[in-house]
């Protein structure tokens, strides 16, 4: 071999040559050595993460707490211009004693979006875990929700100052009438005037959003019927969202198309098919098979599936590497996400929540036929 380095050398060349020669191939053999040795490094680093990724069933998400890939919203910007994130934890059947640790551990996963309401009755316990996060209010998105005992307009902001005094912060991002039926005073008996004509309840809430108690009303469980009754009022600022039960059981494509004509975030609550059927929506055979495919876990299909549909996503978890798990989105492939919708939409719709019988109720909440 001739180079540099490696020149012949004459028989008759002097030993001080000879010694000049032998410092040179070491040399040579150092930074050789060198080399190989950070290519052998760097090719193991690449087998150990692509061999990590593959056993983990892993793959990159696209916003969550590794947000490697955009092409999915993180925000929707509702009417009032405030960005509600896409992915929220919801703290219904959180139980105290639990759901503060599972608001702390959303947060640290990079939650920025807390769904609760004062019926759950864990709102002190959430205030504490956002407060001692040490993430700055404004990072943190926080809805509550105005219960049904509470909706005649002098009884509003008591309400309100009372889920605000517990979550000990000074406004809310979000609050929704969580259902369409205003209760009597103190009683589970419905109102009837005050359910036929929510006007006097939403203009209520118009007034302290200009108070600057709520930064976005909304609404919850409202059907086209309901809706259409309640903005058919001069309203000074239209619902910013609706919040229902979207699942895999329940899709609603229509009210999902009609909001969506109708410029309405729809969000999706019991997204995984609730406690009740949690079981159900995550052995269903295409979620396996999506799930299979890309290498990601069924709550991951479902919840990537919403996010695609459009919907900002209420998972509830109090297991901390669930709450994780629930928050890494992933963009799915449009065969396979219309495979999802249509397997979804061929089936009988089957609620998971329904309290109407619970209530004493004569009709279905749900039923788009009612008259007010
Ligand atoms: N506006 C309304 O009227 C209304 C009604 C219902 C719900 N919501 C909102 O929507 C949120 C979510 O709804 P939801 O609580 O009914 O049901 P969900 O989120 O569909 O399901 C929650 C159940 O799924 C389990 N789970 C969560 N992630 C999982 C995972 N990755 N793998 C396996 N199991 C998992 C949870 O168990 P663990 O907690 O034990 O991990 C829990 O049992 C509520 O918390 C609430 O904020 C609103």
């Amino acid at each position: 071999m001739s180079s540099f380095f490696y020149k012949p050398l004459a028989a008759d060349e002097s030993g001080e040559l000879f010694e000049e020669t032998r410092r040179r191939r070491t040399h040579v053999k150092k930074i050789l050595f060198h080399f190989v040795a950070v290519a052998a490094f760097l090719y193991g680093i690449y087998l150990g993460t692509s061999g990590l990724l593959k056993l983990s069933g892993k793959r990159r998400p696209c916003h969550g707490p590794t947000n490697l890939n955009s092409t999915l919203p993180s925000h929707y910007t509702l009417p009032s211009g405030d960005k509600i994130p896409t992915v929220a934890l919801g703290v219904w059947q959180a139980a105290r004693g639990e759901v503060g640790a599972a608001v702390s551990s959303a947060l640290k996963v990079g939650y920025r979006h807390i769904d609760g309401a004062w019926a759950y009755g864990n709102e002190a316990e959430v205030g504490q875990a956002v407060k001692s996060s040490g993430i700055p209010r404004e990072d943190i998105w926080i809805t509550s929700k105005l219960w049904n005992t509470f909706h005649a307009p002098e009884d509003i902001e008591p309400a309100l100052d009372d889920t605000l005094t517990k979550l000990d912060t000074p406004y809310l991002d979000l609050y929704l009438i969580h259902w369409p039926v205003a209760f009597k005073k103190n009683t589970n008996e419905v109102d009837e005037e005050l359910t036929a004509n929510p006007y006097p309840t939403w203009a209520k809430l118009e007034e302290l959003v200009d108070k600057g108690k709520i930064r976005n009303i909304g609404i919850s469980n409202f059907n086209i019927a309901r809706i259409k009754n309640l903005t058919a009022n001069p309203l000074k600022y239209k619902p910013a969202v609706n919040q229902v039960e979207l699942n895999y059981f329940n899709p609603q494509p229509e009210l999902l198309q009609w909001s969506k004509e109708n410029g309405l975030i729809l969000e999706a609550y019991s997204p995984l098919g609730s406690t009740k059927q949690v079981k159900e929506a995550l052995n269903v055979p295409i979620v396996l098979n999506i799930s299979h495919r890309l290498g990601i876990t069924p709550a991951q299909v479902l919840i990537s599936w919403h996010v695609k549909r459009g919907t900002v996503v209420l998972p509830k978890s109090v297991t901390t590497s669930r709450i994780e798990e629930n928050f890494a989105v992933f963009d799915l492939p449009d065969d396979l996400f219309t495979k999802l919708e249509t397997a979804a939409t061929s089936h009988p719709p089957q609620r998971v929540v329904n309290p109407s019988q619970g209530w004493g109720l004569d009709y279905d909440i749900f039923d788009e036929n009612l008259p007010y």
